[in-house]
C-alpha cells in the first residue's frame, strides 16, 4: 500500500503493527484496540493549518468539499480513488451566549459545534467516510455494527450509497425513532436483539468473526480517523486558535479517543502549539467512565499506556454479577461497557481530562437550554452543555474560558425525548425524574377565533 500509513497495537508491551490492507478491529497478536500511525516525515503536510483554506476554493472537488477530506493530510491511509463521501462535515461551530449564561461563562465564550448537520443527522458521519473508504479499499461487500441508532443510521446511509449490504443490531426498544426510521429506510438489515448496546455489541462482533463482515463500530480504527477532523473544524472557526476546553459526551468514547488522537497529533507535528483540555460527560444512568476514573478505589489512568485493564474487567464483571445495567433518556449513550475505554483514557491523559456524570434531568433542562437559543440537538448531546456548566459551577471551568461543546446529534433524531419534556408526558420506559424548569406546554383552543385570540394574549407562565 502505497501510504505513509500502517496499523499500531495500543499496548506498549505489544506495539506490533499491520499493513493498512487489513481489516482488523482488535491485535491478532494480544486482543487490544489498533491506532492509524502515520510516518509524518513522508506526508505532505500543510505548512499552517491556515494553508488548509486554500481548499474553500475548489469545493466543486468532492474530496474538498467533505469537512473530512480537505484535511486529508491528517488522515493519509487511502488512495483518493477508493474515498467515499456524502458531503459530510458541513458543521457549524456557533457563538452562543444564551447557552454561555446558562453554562456561566462570559459573553462570547461559548460555543457549540452542531454536528447534528451531518448527512445522517450525526458525527457519525465524519467516520462512517473514513471507515467506509476503507472498507472500500479491502474490497468489503458487507458491513456491520451494533448501535444505539446514529451508527446504524450513518452505515446504512453510506453502505447504500456504496453499494454495499448492511447489517445493523439494535436494542429491542432502545434506539430512537428517528434514527430507527433512518436504518429502515435506508434499507438495512436490522436485527432487533433482545437486550442492550452492550449485549449488540458482543453479538456483532462474534457475527463479524463468524461471517466475516465488515465491522464499522468505533473499534475499528479507521472511523476514530474521520472523527478526528471535528477538532479542525471547530479550530478552523477560532480562526486556528486552540479552545480552552472541548466538552463531549461519553458513550462507547469513539470521539472522545479521536479528539485526544488528533491533539497529541496537531502537537507532534508542530501545527498546534498547545491542546485544550477534554470533559468527558457521561449521564448518571450510564456512568461507566466516570466511576473508574473518579471513584477513590478505582482511579482508573492511562499510567504511559499501561492501563491497569484488571480494574475495567473487575468492573465489567461485577456489572453481569449483579445486573446493573445502564438507563438513560439519553439513549445514544446508554451503555456500560464502553469499548474504547483505553483510548480515551490516552485522550484524558493527553488533554489533562476530567470526567462527569450528570442526571437526566439535568440533560434534558440543558437540552432545552439550547433548543431555546435556536440549535437544539438530540438528549445526549446536551450532556456536554450539561457538564459544562456543572465544571464551571464547581470552579472547574473558568469564566474567562472558551468552551466548545460538542453537539452530537440533531434535534429531530428523537423527538419523544423533546416532547416529553416539555408535556411531561415522557414515555413510560423513558421517565425522567426532576424538575423541567424550561418546559414549553403546548395550549389547547377551541376551534373558535376569539377564543385563539385570548389565549395568545395571555402571557404564557
Ligand atoms: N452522542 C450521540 C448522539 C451518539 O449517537 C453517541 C454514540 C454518542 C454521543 C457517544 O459517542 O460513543 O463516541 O462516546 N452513539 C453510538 C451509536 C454508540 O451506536 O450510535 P461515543
Amino acid at each position: 500500500m502505497d501510504k505513509p500509513a500502517f496499523q499500531l497495537c495500543t499496548n506498549p508491551d505489544c506495539k506490533s503493527t499491520y499493513d493498512i490492507a487489513q481489516a482488523l478491529t482488535a491485535c491478532p497478536a494480544c486482543g487490544w484496540l489498533l491506532d492509524i500511525e502515520y510516518e509524518w516525515d513522508k506526508v505532505p503536510l500543510p505548512k499552517k493549518l491556515s494553508d488548509f483554506e486554500a481548499r474553500w476554493a475548489t469545493r466543486r472537488n468532492t474530496l474538498d468539499y467533505s469537512g473530512v477530506w480537505r484535511f486529508r493530510e491528517l488522515l493519509d491511509f487511502c488512495p483518493d480513488e477508493y474515498k467515499v463521501s456524502q458531503g459530510e462535515g458541513q458543521t457549524l461551530l456557533q457563538q452562543c451566549d444564551g447557552v454561555g449564561n446558562y453554562v456561566g461563562v462570559k459573553q462570547g465564550n461559548l460555543f457549540l459545534q452542531y454536528e447534528g448537520f451531518n448527512p445522517s443527522g450525526s458525527f457519525k458521519d465524519n467516520g462512517m467516510t473514513a471507515a467506509f473508504s476503507h472498507a472500500a479499499l479491502v474490497g468489503a461487500k458487507r458491513v456491520a455494527c451494533a448501535s444505539t441508532g446514529n451508527t446504524s443510521a450513518s452505515l446504512a446511509r453510506y453502505a447504500a450509497a456504496a453499494g454495499m449490504e448492511s447489517i445493523v443490531f439494535v436494542g429491542s426498544g432502545r434506539i430512537a425513532f428517528g434514527k430507527l426510521a433512518q436504518a429502515l429506510d435506508y434499507g438495512a438489515r436490522t436485527f432487533q436483539v433482545a437486550g442492550d448496546f452492550d449485549d449488540c455489541m458482543a453479538r456483532v462482533q462474534e457475527a463479524t468473526d463468524a461471517l466475516n463482515l465488515y465491522l464499522v463500530n468505533s473499534v475499528n480504527p479507521f472511523r476514530l480517523e474521520g472523527q478526528k477532523t471535528i477538532m479542525l473544524r471547530v479550530l478552523e472557526r477560532l480562526n486556528w486558535e486552540v479552545p480552552d476546553w472541548i466538552v463531549v459526551p461519553g458513550g462507547n468514547l469513539g470521539n472522545s479517543s479521536s479528539f485526544g488522537k488528533m491533539w497529541a497529533e496537531l502537537l507532534k507535528v508542530g501545527l498546534i502549539d498547545r491542546v485544550p483540555r477534554l470533559a468527558v460527560i457521561n449521564s448518571a444512568g450510564a456512568p461507566t467512565l466516570d466511576r473508574l476514573v473518579n471513584s477513590p478505589e478505582t482511579l482508573l489512568r492511562y499510567n504511559g499506556g499501561r492501563i491497569n485493564v484488571d480494574i475495567i474487567e473487575a468492573d465489567y464483571k461485577w456489572q453481569d454479577e449483579t445486573n446493573t445495567k445502564p438507563h438513560t433518556i439519553a439513549s445514544a449513550i446508554e451503555i456500560s461497557k464502553p469499548v474504547n475505554i483505553t483510548k480515551c483514557l490516552r485522550a484524558l491523559d493527553v488533554c489533562d481530562g476530567v470526567v462527569r456524570a450528570l442526571p437526566d434531568s439535568e440533560i434534558m433542562n440543558a437540552k432545552s437550554q439550547v433548543g431555546l437559543y435556536g440549535m437544539g440537538c438530540e438528549p445526549a448531546s446536551a450532556a456536554s452543555v450539561a457538564g459544562a456548566r456543572l465544571l464551571r459551577e464547581e470552579g472547574i471551568i473558568d469564566p474567562n474560558e472558551r468552551v466548545v461543546c460538542i453537539l452530537t446529534g440533531h434535534a429531530l433524531k428523537d423527538p419523544n425525548a423533546t416532547v416529553g419534556y416539555h408535556t411531561g408526558n415522557y414515555d413510560a420506559d423513558h421517565m425522567v425524574e426532576g424538575p423541567r424548569h424550561f418546559s414549553n406546554m403546548p395550549v389547547a383552543v377551541a376551534n373558535d377565533l376569539d377564543d385563539i385570540v385570548r389565549a395568545i394574549e395571555t402571557p404564557s407562565t
